[in-house]
């Protein structure tokens, strides 16, 4: 096959160089956004007078029928065309001849296929949004049963107080929360259409390049051509926002994992979210969390490959950054498959309440609401923190805990203890009398949940 370029060459390329630059194995997913491009370019060159009007409308005519023919699985890509650009465009003067090469005038391969991956990097956030909307819809409706439901909140993996799980749960709802805004956030930077960048410098032709903008769905054009060619910290953005994004999931795996364990016991996975052992007949392994938080590694792999790739790179394009898209697409692809997997896996566990409440007995979750007890009784916070100290050290001394301890036993550590402890120390109470603003008692995460639901109407 003749190159599209090969008028100054009088030697074919080697085949297995053929084989090394061509990108077209994976860049033939954005063929929608090349052609649809196309188009737009096309109309433009038409009514701006740059080509002829008929020639216009046929390569137009054309691409549509091009694009019905890949999706019915009826074209194959080749190769030695390269990538899909130059795919596209020898399918289009097979097809139309010499009209089909006016296509590409006052365009570029650079400025081609930065829109393309433009396009396509805004079909795939919006496709991430809905699944991370999703997922917060499902966390927060989950905490909804949970507002009673105790447990140990943890430091240092430590218990250290009780709270509810839909206090929990509702702390992953706002790191969601923040990833939904990250992702909207960089929309914003790649809904900028560069198309007239040409290959670095513009073109002499008067392009109308509002009109391509405005005809793709662009909110804005780039300002200047040299970036507008080799601008990637749309892709860099995104995988950032893809790696955080994982490393929420992956901190929410482990406790999954962690939480279905049999020393802890506070969840049970469903069946379709677990796997077996070959050999143990009574394994049942938590593999779907295990996958997402091993998965989060490969996504931060991703951003620090672009990172890398871009940083030794001078203006304009080089062709380094053809080496984008293969980790920008896995990133995106990771994540469209470990979102929704995460959220059923989520909806279909079963709480295990008792397991979560004796724990959350267990450990002395209750000694801030004793020491509190005694502040409020008048006795400055240091000291009551010294005796509720010395309490538990002689709780520990006799395996027992603070709510199973006499009165008589109280009062030998401090006089000013009375019956009243008890109720202000029992799990129950610590939690829910923990009201304010960010808290874990009920009215509180109530609140919580219904302005959740508020928010998810907004987006
Ligand atoms: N396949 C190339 C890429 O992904 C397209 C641009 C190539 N431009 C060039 N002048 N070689 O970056």
């Amino acid at each position: 096959m003749a190159k599209l370029w090969g008028g100054r060459f009088t030697q074919s390329t080697d085949s297995f160089t053929d084989h090394f630059h061509s990108s077209i194995s994976f860049d033939s997913r954005m063929y929608q956004e090349d052609i649809t491009g196309s188009m737009a370019h096309a109309a433009m060159l038409g009514k701006q007078g740059i080509i002829p009007a008929d020639d216009a409308a046929l390569i137009i005519k054309t691409l549509k029928e091009i694009l019905v023919d890949i999706e019915a699985g009826k074209v194959t890509f080749d190769e030695k065309a390269e990538d899909i650009h130059m795919n596209v465009e020898t399918i289009l003067i097979s097809r139309i001849g010499d009209v089909g090469k006016r296509l590409h005038t006052g365009r570029s391969r650079n400025d081609q296929v930065a829109l393309d991956i433009r396009m396509y990097t805004k079909k795939e956030i919006i496709a991430i949004k809905e699944l991370v909307k999703n997922l917060m819809v499902t966390l927060n409706d989950f905490a909804a049963n949970h507002t009673e439901t105790i447990l140990p909140g943890y430091t240092h993996l430590q218990r250290a107080q009780p709270v509810t799980l839909a206090h929990h749960l509702l702390a992953y709802v706002e790191m969601f929360k923040r990833d939904y805004d990250r992702l909207c956030d960089t929309y914003k930077r790649t809904d900028v259409m560069p198309l007239g960048s040409g290959a670095l410098a513009t073109t002499t032709y008067p392009l109308d390049r509002y009109a391509v903008a405005a005809e793709l769905g662009f909110a804005a054009i780039t300002m200047n051509s040299m970036d507008g060619v080799s601008d990637r910290d749309f892709c860099i953005e995104l995988a950032s926002t893809l790696s955080i994004l994982m490393m929420h999931l992956s901190r929410f795996c482990e406790e999954i994992i962690l939480w279905s364990s049999h020393e802890f016991h506070f969840i049970e996975l469903s069946d379709a979210y677990s796997t077996g052992s070959s050999i143990m007949p009574q394994k049942k392994n938590p593999d779907m969390a295990e996958l997402i938080r091993g998965k989060t590694g490969r996504v931060y792999g991703h951003l620090m490959a672009l990172l890398t790739t871009m940083k030794g790179l001078p203006l304009a394009y080089n062709k380094d950054m053809q080496e984008d898209k293969e980790g920008l697409f896995d990133a995106i692809d990771t994540v469209k498959m470990c979102v929704p997997v995460f959220t059923s896996m989520i909806a279909t566990m079963t709480v295990k309440k008792d397991a979560m409440l004796n724990a959350a007995k267990g450990g002395f979750t209750n000694a801030t609401d004793a020491a509190d007890w005694l502040v409020k009784q008048g006795v400055p916070f240091r000291d009551a923190h010294a005796i509720i100290g010395k309490l538990v050290l002689y709780c520990i001394e006799h395996n027992t805990n603070l709510d199973d301890l006499s009165l008589a036993e109280y009062k030998a550590i401090s006089p000013v203890f009375d019956e009243s402890v008890y109720a202000a120390i029992n799990v129950n109470e610590c939690a829910q009398a923990r009201k304010v603003i960010g808290g874990p008692a009920k009215e509180v995460t109530t609140a919580a949940i219904a302005a959740n639901k508020e928010y998810f109407k907004t987006i």
